[in-house]
């Protein structure tokens, strides 16, 4: 691993990586442990990661490994994801004969209480293994709903969510319910600190850079603070390519400025297509330095920056081309140095 500048000591806000138990072994985690202090679990802190073949609520092994890795290094976990559309076991949406949840009172006490066992279960075991919230545990934040925005305008109501099993069944209401019964699980059972709440309780989303999304996505949140619902975070995920302007990220966090919620960059990466050239790769590290410029102009409003995934290969989207800051053989692409100090090529 090259001996850099670590690329969390130039950002005043955290710095955040996902990763799998990959990352936590050998080189990998030599990197990712002299460049970020933060991780967020790319897929086992997922809803249906908690549950075994026989529905029964048990941590993954892998959300175990994670939590012990950040334990003895000393890193913040960012909590990806309580309630989501996907990666959620199909019998969430059933009735015990198989058949699907209807919008009858009865069905929906149902899935209001599974919500709630849901959310209680993975704050338990995290509180009960890790300490208190606040005092030791290195949670620091969650996405308690991620992704219910629709990605076209939506009639009948026009109320711009998405159509989801939780929509169908619970209306806009699931999402007021899990940050309710977050608010609860996270705070007042396990931290009753009575102090700024330890873990913060965030709704994240993607294509936020994009201004119909955008449109919904702030009607969305001024409704729910209008409602006094706990949001404290707004989250982008800001998965985009070289030909997305950073301005456009930047009207998507001033967007929010005038709110009272902290906001964070989730899972950016940012694809240069192909194939892979020195030209693109150097574009690449522009585009990084100017929105880390950005980054640090409103780190006042920011939570904290994290990449979706430490190289190259390991990226969900390596298939569209080089998306993050270190390559496979773990050595700095300028996207890196764009990040860092700007120094590239003209
Ligand atoms: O674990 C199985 C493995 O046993 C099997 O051999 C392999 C074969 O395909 O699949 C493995 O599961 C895959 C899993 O990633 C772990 O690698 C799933 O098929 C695959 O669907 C899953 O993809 C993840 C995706 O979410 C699922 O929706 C990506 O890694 C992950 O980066 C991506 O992350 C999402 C965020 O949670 C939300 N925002 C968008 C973002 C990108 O899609």
């Amino acid at each position: 691993v090259q001996d850099l500048l670590p690329i969390k000591d130039t950002t005043d806000f955290p710095m955040g990586v996902a990763i799998d138990d990959r990352e936590t072994t050998g080189p990998a985690s030599e990197l990712l442990l002299r460049h970020f202090d933060q991780i967020t679990a790319e897929n086992h802190m997922k809803p249906e990661a908690w549950y075994d073949e026989d529905r029964s609520f048990r941590p993954h092994p892998q959300a175990v490994a994670l939590m012990d890795y950040a334990v003895a290094n000393d890193l913040d976990v960012y909590g990806h994801v309580l309630v989501w559309h996907s990666q959620t076991p199909d019998w969430f949406f059933q009735a015990a004969d198989g058949t699907p949840l209807t919008t009858s009172a009865t069905d929906q006490e149902i899935l209001r209480e599974r919500l709630r066992t849901h959310v209680d279960d993975v704050a338990g075991w995290l509180a009960d293994t890790y300490g208190e919230f606040g005092a030791g545990n290195p949670v620091t934040a969650f996405d308690v709903v991620n992704e219910v925005v629709n990605d076209g305008a939506t009639s009948d109501p026009d109320d711009g969510l998405r159509r989801s099993e939780w929509y169908r069944i619970l209306g806009e209401d699931f999402i007021d319910l899990a940050f309710q019964y977050a608010d609860e699980a996270f705070n007042t059972t396990h931290a009753a600190t009575g102090a700024d709440r330890p873990v913060k309780l965030f709704i994240n989303d993607y294509n936020t850079e994009q201004s119909g999304k955008q449109d919904r996505y702030r009607a969305l949140v001024e409704r729910l603070l209008e409602r006094g619902v706990p949001v404290d975070g707004v989250g982008h995920q800001f998965h985009v390519s070289l030909s997305m302007p950073v301005s456009a990220l930047t009207t998507a966090l001033d967007r929010f400025a005038d709110l009272p919620v902290t906001q964070a960059v989730t899972e950016l990466d940012v694809t240069i297509g192909s194939p892979e050239t020195d030209a693109n790769l150097v574009e690449q590290g522009y585009w990084f330095r100017d929105a880390f410029a950005m980054f640090r102009d409103h780190a006042d409003d920011l939570f904290s920056v994290t990449v979706w995934g430490l190289t190259d290969g390991r990226s969900w989207r390596a298939d569209s081309g080089a998306p993050l800051l270190f390559d496979d053989r773990m050595q700095a692409k300028p996207a890196y140095h764009g990040v860092v100090d700007g120094d590239l090529p003209a």
